[in-house]
């Protein structure tokens, strides 16, 4: 049990440059919710269900995360800052994992199966990224702050935006593959806005051929080309007396 205290205040050392001491390092939250989810994990897994949750809700008043027990986490886990994170029941977090504040590792169904994000070993999750339904994420990815992933991800990438972008493969730039094709923040096509911008379009479409039709017969009553103002109104043509 030591051993895995030592080692925890080590990564810390590792993934927080901030980091001086031993005695500031035992302060940070993120270390404490995650000792606290060792605790309830164990107890989760022995079938102390309840006592698991309670452990669970004194970490995150205490701390700002809320963990799961029954999520499993692997070794060298560190969390920054950690406030406002939560991690899902069915998530699994594999080892040298560095998470940021805000994060959710969120379930998308509400069924007693599998509904949480697996995350590979040496992952990167930016402060505010959120990572929704079963999916996988490869080692080694870097999710960037804020962005919102749904879909799997293969090793070694690095993703951003909303929806989540795969800009980076092995270190070399991607010709920005599509990792989500959700409708998350994206404006809705059948938003009432668009649809009167939409039909303001038409109209103004229908105008526009209207006036063609319009200099097109002037030209041809005149015989030569014709000058027209864009706002002229359609009667003036009518009565072709437009000579601006
Ligand atoms: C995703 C991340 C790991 C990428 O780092 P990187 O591999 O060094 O990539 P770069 O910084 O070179 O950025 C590559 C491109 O992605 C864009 N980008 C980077 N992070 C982004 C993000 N979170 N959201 C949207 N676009 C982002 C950059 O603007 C750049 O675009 P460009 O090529 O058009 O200029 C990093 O930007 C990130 O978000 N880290 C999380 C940090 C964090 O949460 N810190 C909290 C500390 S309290």
């Amino acid at each position: 049990m030591f051993a895995g205290i030592k080692e925890d205040i080590k990564t810390v050392f590792t993934k927080d440059p901030a980091a001086r001491s031993i005695l500031e390092v035992l302060t940070y939250p993120g270390l404490h919710a995650l000792w606290f989810h060792r605790i309830a994990h164990r107890l989760w897994k022995r079938q102390f269900t309840t006592l698991a949750r309670l452990v669970s809700q004194l970490s995150r008043f205490l701390t700002g995360v809320e963990i799961h027990p029954g999520a499993q986490i692997g070794r060298r886990f560190f969390i920054d800052h950690g406030m406002s994170v939560v991690i899902g029941e069915t998530a699994v977090i594999g080892d040298d994992v560095l998470m940021y504040h805000q994060v959710t590792l969120g379930g998308t169904s509400l069924t007693h199966t599998k509904r949480h994000p697996t995350i590979g070993n040496g992952v990167l999750i930016g402060m505010g990224a959120k990572i929704l339904g079963p999916i996988t994420i490869g080692d080694h990815c870097k999710i960037g702050a804020n962005a919102v992933v749904n879909k799997d991800i293969p090793d070694n990438c690095t993703v951003v935006g909303i929806p989540g972008r795969i800009i980076r493969r092995n270190g070399a730039p991607t010709n920005d593959v599509g990792v989500m094709d959700n409708t998350i923040n994206r404006v809705d096509p059948r938003d009432d806005t668009i649809q009167e911008l939409m039909s303001r379009i038409e109209l103004l479409e229908r105008h526009s051929e209207k006036l063609e039709e319009l200099i097109e017969r002037i030209e041809r009553h005149e015989g030569t080309p014709h000058h027209y103002h864009p706002y002229q109104s359609e009667e003036s043509y009518m009565g072709h007396d437009v000579h601006i």
